[in-house]
């Protein structure tokens, strides 16, 4: 099991930031998952081979991701678009670092028609060239080209009194641009939780490996969990843009699924499940699931189990267990699960989480 011991470094703006809540170690841990990328692995390519006499440093251009927001009204072909966008890279020097990449001396109809805005995301902090300017022959571009949905969330109305048992959006969402980039951690989580995620989707999609990821992100509340495994759906859908047509984000609210008023719970969790079905069944969507403050479902199930509940809850929440492993057959979902405290979440639940990330459980929890 590999380690890494990070810090959050929560800029104070959110509303339940307070005490110095962000500055706690946080682990990264990846267990259950195979490696895709290799941890030391530089974020290089390799070129075709160059003269023995070539400087070593030609021997490999920087990979850099450039991400193309197309207008909303706009119906094109997102390869094309990648396309115009890379003929105008050439023999182009870039920066390498995140921000908007200037389009002021295009003349490309196509891409001065349909782009709204281009920029350079996600570089890598640990290369050495970052900040500094790429000529045309030391970078190769990542095109990913996407349009922002601004739809709003539909809810499911059948939750308890009122309050949806969960919530569906549309992704990528005009609501979350600018939220991944807006998360500070003083590591690398962000960037090796893209990395993750993003092979095990490719690898799924290819056959490698179809069973379904799980993240489960854990920590003391205001430490950005829910911002992150949003924002990451959001990264995600975009990054797979020429993949999947379109991604989709389930919201489930554990709380109102585990109300108190169990026996609706089962009914509740079977509509969830039937909704995500549909959705996943479409091949070309990417559809995650995001059930937050996990712990309430599953202290119900301890409490079911201690016999101070009634057996619905655990009916219930069995039900969801059972169901989430149904879905493995399908590649094109994944669940991010968050939970503010590490010591209550349910065995069953952390077994079946690929990627674990947050506040070390030896120091302490809420
Ligand atoms: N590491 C961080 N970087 C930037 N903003 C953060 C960070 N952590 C928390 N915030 C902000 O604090 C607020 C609460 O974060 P949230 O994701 O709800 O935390 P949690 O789910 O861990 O309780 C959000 O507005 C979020 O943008
Ligand atoms: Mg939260």
């Amino acid at each position: 099991m590999n380690e890494v011991h990070i810090h959050s470094c929560a800029n104070g703006d959110g509303e339940a930031n307070g005490g110095g809540g962000g500055t706690q170690p946080m682990v990264v841990r990846e267990d259950a998952m195979a490696e895709p990328l290799a941890k030391e692995e530089p974020m290089l390519e390799q070129e075709p081979m160059l003269g023995a006499d070539e400087e070593a440093e030609e021997d490999y251009r920087v990979p850099v991701s450039v991400e193309v927001c197309l207008r909303g009204s706009s119906h094109v072909d997102g390869a094309q678009v990648a396309a115009a966008l890379a003929r105008f890279l050439e023999g182009r020097t870039i920066w390498y670092r995140n921000g908007p990449l200037d389009l002021s001396e295009c003349e490309d109809p196509l891409l001065l028609q349909h782009v709204e805005s281009v920029a350079v995301a996600d570089t890598d902090p640990h290369q050495h060239r970052l900040n500094s300017p790429l000529l045309f022959w030391q970078y190769s571009p990542r095109i990913f080209v996407y349009q922002l949905s601004d739809e709003a969330p539909a809810d499911d109305d059948e939750g308890e009194e009122g309050v949806p048992s969960y919530r569906e959006l549309l992704l990528p969402a005009a609501d979350l641009a600018g939220q991944w980039e807006a998360l500070q951690f003083d590591s690398s989580i962000q960037q090796r939780l893209l990395s993750y995620a993003t092979s095990a989707l490719l690898f799924a999609d290819r056959g490698v490996d179809a069973n379904l990821v799980v993240v489960l992100l854990y920590g003391p509340p205001g430490t950005g969990k829910t911002s992150l495994c949003k924002a990451l759906a959001h990264k995600l859908s975009i990054r797979l843009a020429d993949r999947y047509r379109q991604g989709c984000l389930v919201e489930v609210n554990a709380h109102s699924l585990f109300s108190k008023y169990f026996s609706e719970s089962g009914k509740l969790v079977s509509r969830l499940f039937s909704k995500i079905t549909e959705l996943v069944e479409e091949p070309d969507s990417l559809v995650f699931v995001l059930i937050d403050e996990v712990e309430s479902l599953t202290s119900a199930r301890k409490a079911a189990v201690s016999g101070s509940e009634p057996s619905d809850a655990i009916r219930a929440v069995n039900a969801l267990l059972t169901q989430l492993d149904a879905l493995r057959r399908h590649p094109n979902v994944m669940v991010l699960t968050t939970s503010n405290i590490t010591q209550a979440i349910d065995v069953a639940f952390v077994d079946r989480a690929d990627i674990k990330a947050g506040r070390s459980s030896s120091s302490g929890g809420r």
